[in-house]
């Protein structure tokens, strides 16, 4: 493995400055991180949140984190709350990170998976766990909701199961499930409806509700007219 092999997983075509890291959990796994950018600027996910993101939704809790040089944004939050141990190194200590993806036939039933995934939230401001599996066409990424101290930080559970994709290296999906078990409906918030339209812009979205009911849609739909733009200065 090699710091170049991560960065080009970045989705950075707005700053072009590609950017990744490796987290190391409590119990010695690793899960690599990159940045992915939005075509709305502030919803961009930096590669040292989406890499403790994709570490706690695993059920784990960061420890370590590698990288090449300190110029990341939400370093040092991320480094507070986790007291994480920084290595700058030259190359990534691992040949790879968890293999996330989970292979299968797209015609599963998926509730019972999206209802078991719901206990892997992490959630102690809300207690409102939201699970999402985000499919290509043979097979599965999974996520859950993960808050931390700092309710700005934390991400939603579509958000992870996305980052979780395009860090594997995986940018073709097919479509994208949610359930939420509180509340009424189970329905992506609108930062989420954004990086959506961005990845899955005329995809299949199935909500599955609370109350037990289920709703097809399209992602156009779920966010008609949203922000798009070809004029954005780059920062590369
Ligand atoms: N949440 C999601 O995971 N997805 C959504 O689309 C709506 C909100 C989470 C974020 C936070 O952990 C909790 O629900 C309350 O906002």
């Amino acid at each position: 493995m090699n710091w170049n092999l991560l960065y080009k997983r970045a989705y950075i075509p707005y700053s072009e400055r590609p950017a990744a890291c490796v987290v190391e959990s409590k119990n010695g796994h690793f899960y690599a991180g990159v940045r992915i950018e939005n075509v709305s600027y502030p919803i961009t996910i930096p590669a040292v949140q989406s890499a403790c993101a994709i570490c706690l939704s695993e059920g784990e809790i960061p420890a370590g984190l590698y990288i090449e040089n300190r110029e990341f944004d939400q370093l040092d939050f991320w480094v507070k709350e986790f007291n994480l141990k920084v290595h700058e190194v030259e190359s990534p200590p691992i040949e790879n990170t968890e293999d996330l993806f989970h292979p299968a036939d797209n015609n599963f039933n998926t509730l019972p998976k999206l209802k078991s995934l719901l206990t892997k939230a992490v959630t102690p401001n809300s207690d409102f766990p939201v699970s999402a599996m985000l499919f290509t066409n043979d097979g599965y990424f999974e996520g859950v909701n993960i808050e931390v101290s700092d309710w700005t930080k934390g991400l939603c559970a579509e958000r992870v199961v996305i980052a979780k994709a395009i860090t594997a290296g995986i940018t073709e999906f097919e479509k994208l499930e949610i359930h939420t078990k509180k509340g009424e409906i189970s329905s992506p918030c609108g930062a989420c409806r954004q990086v959506i339209a961005e990845f899955l812009p005329y995809h299949e979205i199935k909500l599955h509700h609370a109350e037990g009911t289920l709703s097809e849609h399209l992602s156009i739909d779920l966010l008609p007219f949203n922000f798009k733009s070809a004029s954005l200065k780059k920062q590369g």
